[in-house]
């Protein structure tokens, strides 16, 4: 499952703009509005009272105001230059000099020039908070930090391979896959689904999320060692295709057009042929990547599979996939409680192994915390 329209409460990272240019305003308030919970401000004075009293994740400025109100409201509000803000983005004219913001905010802020298109700051805004997320992951336990930090670097590297139109290296994901199915064993599957999304890059969120689901979904099947691990890969690898899918479509706030959705659906035939022509890719993950959008009644897609020619895998992986859909965190919607997103795989009744749907909740909901099973 892709895109999923809500009437949630969305989860929204924070973001500060300190601009008093009316267009400017107008310009970033209309995009950025779609991704992040904004506040606008007209002077740094005021920008710097509001910071002592909350913390965002970016705070964005124009370079111009810093001249007119000075930086000190919101260096002081920030703790200083050596303090423990959150990272700026400065925004100046056309061959502007950041040489004494650079000495002042260093290398954790971003400087720009306009003209900046609303792609480009979003996709800035967002490897900000990605970063701040992954530093935050040093301070989880071992059992949750080594996935984390494992899997973001890998799926980096998947990244940059099909980029240069280099094959996937399965054995290198499985690698960094070998903590996941440790942290199920060891209980820790319900805190890194948490912990995983405080990062920006939805993709890899949810291909983490997704390995992790059907690791935890083996597990209780009673898979072990190799098979398992083909599990975590294949999860981690499901998605891969999506990276070949236009970010306006694949981030797109609300509902795809007629138009966008076969493009959108095209991401499981990048997956089928870029596990294809990896290194050493297993059937497992094969079917994983191929399969996990086909349904039991042939609604899916690519191929409207059906009945008896989908396997116990395909069947595990439609089952794990859509849960991790239902109840990741999107710019554009909150995420769905456990509750809600089994009634939903529940109702799917033609197209969704019930039996397997049923194992799955079981095992779940039994190895929740129980602070959390109560919550949800
Ligand atoms: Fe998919
Ligand atoms: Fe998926």
């Amino acid at each position: 499952m892709d895109v999923m329209s809500t009437d949630d409460a969305a989860y929204l990272p924070t973001i500060y703009v300190v601009t008093n240019t009316p267009k400017r305003r107008e310009e970033l308030g209309g995009v950025l509005s779609h991704f992040f919970d904004l506040s606008m401000f007209d002077t740094t004075s005021k920008a710097g009272e509001s910071l002592t009293e909350k913390t965002p994740d970016v705070v964005l400025v124009e370079i111009e105001l810093t001249r007119k109100g000075g930086l000190n409201p919101l260096l002081t509000s920030a703790g200083g230059a050596e303090g423990d803000h959150p990272p700026f983005i400065f925004i100046g004219q056309k061959g502007e000099s950041f040489d004494a913001l650079v000495t002042e905010f260093g290398e954790t802020s971003r400087y720009l020039r306009w003209p900046i298109t609303a792609r480009k700051l979003i996709d800035i805004i967002g490897e900000l908070i990605s970063k701040g997320a992954e530093e935050s992951w040093d301070e989880l336990p071992d059992i949750q930090k080594k996935p984390l930090k494992l899997t973001i670097k890998e799926y980096k590297n998947i990244a940059t391979a099909i980029e240069r139109g280099e094959p996937i290296d399965y054995n290198s994901a499985a690698k960094s896959c070998a903590p996941v199915a440790e942290a199920v064993l060891s209980g820790a599957h319900h805190d890194l689904l948490n912990s995983v999304q405080a990062h920006h890059n939805y993709t890899y969120v949810h291909s983490m999320r997704v390995a992790t689901l059907l690791t935890l979904f083996g597990y209780g099947l009673g898979m072990k060692g190799d098979n398992l691990l083909i599990l975590s890969t294949g999860g981690l690898l499901h998605d891969v295709g999506k990276l070949m899918t236009p970010p306006v479509i694949l981030d797109k706030p609300g509902k795809l057009t007629e138009e966008e959705w076969p493009i959108m659906r095209d991401h499981a035939v990048h997956c089928a042929a870029l596990l294809k022509a990896g290194d050493d890719v297993t059937r497992g993950a094969q079917i994983i990547a191929e399969q996990h959008h086909e349904k039991l009644d042939g609604t899916g897609y690519p191929k409207g599979l059906k009945g008896n020619e989908l396997n116990e895998l395909a069947r595990i992986s439609m089952i794990c996939d859509i849960f991790g859909a239902l109840t990741d965190r999107r710019s554009y919607k909150e995420a769905f409680s456990v509750e809600k997103a089994f009634g939903i795989l529940e109702s799917m009744a033609t197209g969704i192994d019930q039996n397997l749907l049923a194992i799955f909740k079981d095992i779940f909901i039994s190895t929740k915390p129980l602070e959390q099973a109560a919550g949800n």
